[in-house]
Formats: C-alpha cells, structure tokens, sequence
C-alpha cells in the first residue's frame, strides 16, 4: 500500500518496522471519534472558505459511508496505513477520488491523535460514572438491608470496638463519592479541544477552532499549540482516578475475601458469583474480589507506564505518545467490567449475622466503652484506660469475659463501677452510644443514608 507520507522516500518500509510502529491494532477503537472529528473539521474549512462548500459535502458524505462499512464490519483495516488516521483517510481518496485529499489541509495527525483521545476518552467518563454511581447505589442496598446488624470493628486486623455493618459499608460509599468527584475533573481534563495546533506550530490557514470546540461539544480550546499536542496529562489524570478507584475496590475485594473465609464466616457469597476448583470438589472461590484485587496491578501499572514514558519527551510531539492508548484503552475495559461485576456481586451477598454478632460477644471490644463509663463518672480517660487494662488482664486469667464479672468483681477495680455498668458495656449500647457525627451510632448511619441519597440524586 502506497504511503500518504511516501513523497520523499526512495524505499519501501521494511515490514517489521510497519508492523513496529503501526497502532491500527488498538486505535481502531477510536473510529468513531476520527471520523466525527474529520466530519467537524471539513465543515470548518467550507465554513472558512479553505475548501469549496461541495468539496466539504463529498468528504463528509464518503467519511459517513466509511462509518456505516466499519459498523458493519466491512473494512478492512491495513498495518501499512499504520493508524486510525491513515487508514481512514486513504480509504476515503479512495472511494471519493483526489478531493480527499484535502481533508487533511490545516492538520496534522498529531492535533488529530489528540482529538480523538479527548473524545473517546471523555465518553467513556460518562460510562465509568454511571457504573460507579451503581455501585454506591448497591453499597447503600446492602448497607440498608442489614442495617442493625453488629460486628467488630478491627484495627490492626485486631478486634477494636462493635461497629455496625452499615458503618463499614457506608465507608466504602464514601470512599467511592470522592472517585466520583475525581473523575468530574478528569471529565473536565478531557474537555478541551486540541485540534487546529496543527503539527506543533498552529497553521497558516484561517481556521475557526472555536467553531470545531463548538461543533464537537467543547467547552475550551488548549491556549498553546504545543501543549495541546504534546501533553497526555488529562490521559494520566484518568490513570490517577482508576488507580485509586481500584485501590479501593481492591481494599474492599480484601475484606470481601476474608470475611468469606471459613475462619471468619461473616458473609457468604452467592453461588453465581463465585467459581469451584479443578481437584478439590468442596471449594467456592471468592474469584471476583480476587480478580479485582489483582487487576489492581495492571491500572497501576498502566499510571506508571505513562508517566515514565512521558516524563524525559522534549516538546512537542514524539512518537513515543503513541504507547498513551493501550493502557488507556485497558483501564477503560479493566473498570467497567469490575465496577459492573462488584455491583451485582454486592447485591447478591448474604450477611452471617449471627456469626458477626457472637464476634462481638466473645470480644473485649466494649473495653473502651467500660473506660468511658469511668471518665464519665469523673476518671481521668489516662486512669480509666489503667483501671480497664487490669481489668481485662484479670479476665483473661479467668477465663471470663468482661461482662461476667459481677458488681463485687467490678467495684475491686474501681469503686465508681455501679449496678448499670453491665448495660453500659453491652454490645447494642457501644454501638448506639457512638453517636458523634460521623459514628457508627444507627442514628449516625442513617444520617449517611439521608446524604448518600442526596449524593446519588446530585452527584
Ligand atoms: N498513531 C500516532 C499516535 O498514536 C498518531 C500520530 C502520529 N504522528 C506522527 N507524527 N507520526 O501517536
């Protein structure tokens, strides 16, 4: 195939270096994007009399019929046309003759290349939020259905204080509200047009970018030729979101798989939503926390990649840009399968209630609560935290837990401990008890209940 950059070359590309630095293998995902972009361009250069109003008709009606064959699986997209770009363009002089060749007058594939990335990019932040909102949407869901329901709190991995369900859970909402926050500036970020920098330099023609901005649903136009062909940074903002958002999937995927560990028993996952083993007949696996867990990896990996191979590029365009797509592309894919999958694995969870309950039971997690009592009775907190430590040493010799010891048992360790200490320690009491704002109290959770609803409606 003869290339549209073939004027000054006296020998053909050897094939292993087409196949080098083609990227028609992954861009062609962006066919969409380059054509849209191509149709705003053409009707910018006839709307500044660049090219005849009829040329801008014939290109725009060759690039639709380009569209309609790619949708229909009708092209065949070449290695030696190397990109999206090239492959589309040559195909169009092909089909509607020479004055194809004028869609290309002031641009260049490097303004092009980074159109398209804002664009496809930015319509795949509208899918990534509208999944990340039902994933809240599923952790409220579980966090209401089990509302009432106790476990231990953990610190270190080591039980601290009875917290609710719908307290641990209600974290992870707001954990993902700031995801969603995050992305609105990444959107932001991929709102703005590069086309019309041209190579690198602006162009000698009289283009109207502001009219393209407009056309294509931008909001702003880079200021400089040279960054808007050279930066990828809205690319790495979009990594930094998804590397978070998988860190905290991947935080939750841990607890996911502990707690529905024979060990700890806390929940159970559906049948549906977990895969058996090969050799050992009795296995369930918790697979899809364990596989976003994992893919955490390669979201991270994927920021890394791009920022290393940014960072020592002189300005502006390098090929080097090019390695920005795949691991775009990847993260892309990578969060919407696991932000789909989590929703209705969350959704489709049992909680072991009583399992979490008897945690607490057999637990000295209300010593803090028996502190308290103490401070609350005049103590200074330092004395109390003593008073309970002897207290819980004593216990632990005994074999009891702090709730079996008597009034007697109590008032040895301090004569301030009165008849209503017991109901002070009891598990419901600890909960309910935190009730600052922000706390696990059940008027605490369902103050996040009424927020969070707020959130989703506004967000
Ligand atoms: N395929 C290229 C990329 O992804 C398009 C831009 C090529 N520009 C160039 N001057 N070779 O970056």
């Amino acid at each position: 195939m003869s290339k549209l950059w073939g004027g000054r070359f006296a020998k053909n590309t050897d094939v292993m270096v087409e196949e080098f630095t083609s990227s028609i293998s992954f861009d062609q995902r962006m066919y969409a994007e380059d054509i849209a972009g191509s149709i705003a361009h053409a009707t910018m250069l006839a709307k500044c009399g660049i090219i005849a109003n009829e040329e801008a008709d014939t290109i725009i009606e060759g690039l639709k019929t380009i569209l309609a064959d790619i949708e229909a699986g009708n092209f065949s997209f070449e290695i030696s046309l190397e990109d999206i770009h090239m492959n589309i363009e040559k195909r169009l002089t092909d089909r509607i003759g020479a004055v194809g060749g004028k869609l290309h007058t002031a641009r260049s594939r490097n303004d092009q290349v980074a159109l398209d990335t804002h664009m496809y990019l930015k319509h795949e932040i509208g899918a990534i939020g509208t999944l990340l909102q039902d994933l809240q949407q599923a952790i409220v869901e579980i966090a209401q259905k089990y509302q009432d329901v106790v476990m231990p709190g953990y610190t270190h991995l080591q039980r601290a204080q009875p917290i609710l369900f719908s307290h641990h859970m209600m974290a992870y909402f707001s954990m993902l509200t700031r995801d969603f926050r995050r992305l609105k500036g990444v959107w932001e970020g991929t709102d703005i047009l590069p086309l019309g920098a041209g190579a690198l330099a602006g162009t000698t023609f009289p283009i109207d970018r502001h009219f393209v901005a407009q056309q294509l649903k931008f909001s702003q136009v880079y200021e400089n030729s040279m960054d808007a062909v050279s930066d990828r940074d809205y690319i790495l903002e979009f990594l930094s979101f998804a590397s978070i958002l998988m860190m905290h999937l991947s935080r939750i995927s841990e607890e996911i798989i502990l707690w529905s560990s024979t060990e700890f028993s806390f929940i159970e996952l559906d049948d549906s939503h977990c895969t058996g083993s090969s050799i050992m007949p009795q296995k369930k696996n918790p697979d899809v926390a364990e596989l976003v867990r994992g893919k955490t990896g390669r979201v991270f990996g994927h920021l890394m990649a791009l920022l290393t191979t940014a960072k020592g590029l002189p300005l502006a365009y390098n090929k080097d840009l090019q390695e920005d797509k795949e691991g775009m592309f990847d993260t892309i894919d990578t969060l919407k399968f696991s932000l789909s999958v989590y929703a209705s694995m969350l959704r489709a969870m049992k909680v072991n209630q009583k399992v979490m309950r008897a945690a607490v039971s057999n637990d000295f997690s209300n010593a803090t609560d028996m502190a308290d009592y103490l401070v609350k009775k005049g103590l200074p907190f330092r004395q109390a935290h003593e008073v309970v430590g002897k207290s819980v040493a004593y216990c632990l010799s005994a074999n009891k837990w702090l709730m079996d010891l008597s009034l007697a048992e109590f008032k040895e360790f301090s004569p301030l401990f009165e008849s209503d200490i017991l109901e002070a320690i009891k598990v419901e009491t600890c909960v309910d008890a935190r009730n600052s704002y922000g706390g696990t109290s059940s008027t605490g959770v369902k103050q996040q209940f009424t927020v969070a609803q707020d959130i989703l409606i506004k967000q």
